[in-house]
């Protein structure tokens, strides 16, 4: 934090993700960034960082009173499905108990906190879930992160909760979605896709910006922020494969069913942004706005600078 700064003051948990790295670039020249951290170190241009565990809520208060905040994000969580399916006490622990203690601390401290959920919640029998649509989680990953969602509402009812799905530039030790895309097809590898699998994804930058400007307007409760469009996997990549010029054909068709993963994975994640459309007057992007903007962070340094932020 620089105390000379007269821009408002941003929190975002979970430092060292994806998230909170694309984040902090969106929001680093108009807002004073700090990013707490957990096990990893981050070093980002124009950013703060802080230690701060997240395990007990008067420790949270005392540390992050000191940075003054205006808005808190909280990231943090366990994010890999499988690891949460085989360490459900430690799921529980890095989504649901460490959610409650933020949103206890943001509540105490009367500052406005926005929750990151996921689109992950449902049973993946239908398309484009709303805010109302009944939450059936399929795996440990879904169940803390409903539980999650639960509690935060719980002790913060002002809580700006937002459910996604995002994609952008990640570092050398958490690639994104479309990192995985982009350095596998630049390698020439050939990559399988499920044709099955539906979201409805969005560039973080977006994400970042829409939940500002919802907070701003004085939105509180569920929202699902996501792109316009509904698509496979497949389709994605297929799209990204144009934008950047890559090898389209290494891109295989592959169906979900009968494939063996540690967790079960619902089919159809997608979600309907209505209400985020409404409340914010405006669409928030299709697929391939987003990925030509991902392109234009490639050439602005984006990635070369995320890759080595991260150090454990
Ligand atoms: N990635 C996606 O596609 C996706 C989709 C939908 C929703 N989401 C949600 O978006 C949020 C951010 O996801 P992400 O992909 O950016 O996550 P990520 O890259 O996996 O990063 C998770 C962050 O949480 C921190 N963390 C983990 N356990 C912690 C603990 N016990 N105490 C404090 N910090 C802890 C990690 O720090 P260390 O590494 O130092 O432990 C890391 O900084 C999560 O809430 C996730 O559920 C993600």
């Amino acid at each position: 934090m620089n105390p000379a700064s007269t821009k408002k003051r941003l929190l975002i948990t979970g430092g060292s993700g994806l998230l909170a790295l694309n984040w902090a670039c969106a929001m680093r020249s108009t807002l004073d960034v700090t990013l707490v951290t957990h096990q990893h170190h981050v070093r980002l241009v124009n950013v703060t960082t802080a230690q701060i565990a997240l395990s007990e809520p008067k420790h949270i208060i005392s540390q992050f009173t000191q940075y003054s905040p205006d808005v808190i994000v909280h990231a943090a969580g366990l994010t890999s499905v499988d690891e949460c399916e085989l360490s459900p006490a430690r799921a529980h622990h890095a989504n649901v108990e460490i959610a409650k203690h933020v949103a206890y601390a943001a509540a105490r401290m009367d500052v406005p906190l926005i929750h990151i959920s996921t689109d992950h919640l449902f049973s993946g029998h239908h398309s484009l879930s709303t805010e109302t649509t009944l939450v059936q989680p399929l795996n440990q990953y879904a169940i803390t992160k409903a539980l999650a969602e639960a509690e935060v509402q719980k002790v913060n009812p002002a809580a700006l909760i937002i459910r996604t799905n995002f994609f952008g530039w990640g570092h050398a030790s958490r690639q994104s979605f479309s990192d995985w895309l982009i350095n596998n097809l630049r390698a020439n590898q050939d990559l399988p896709l499920f044709t099955d699998v539906f979201f409805t994804p969005i560039l973080a930058d977006s994400l970042a910006f829409g939940a500002h400007e919802l907070l701003e307007g004085g939105a509180s409760g569920i929202f699902n922020v996501v792109g316009d469009e509904r698509l496979s996997k497949y389709e994605f990549a297929l799209l990204l494969a144009d934008q950047f010029s890559l090898p389209r054909e290494r891109i295989q068709p592959k169906q979900l069913n009968g494939s063996h993963l540690v967790a079960p994975r619902p089919r159809d994640m997608s979600l309907d942004n209505q209400k985020a459309r409404h409340a914010l007057r405006r669409p928030l992007g299709g697929v391939s706005s987003f990925l030509i903007e991902l392109q234009t962070h490639e050439r602005a340094g984006r990635p070369a600078e995320l890759l080595n932020a991260v150090q454990p």
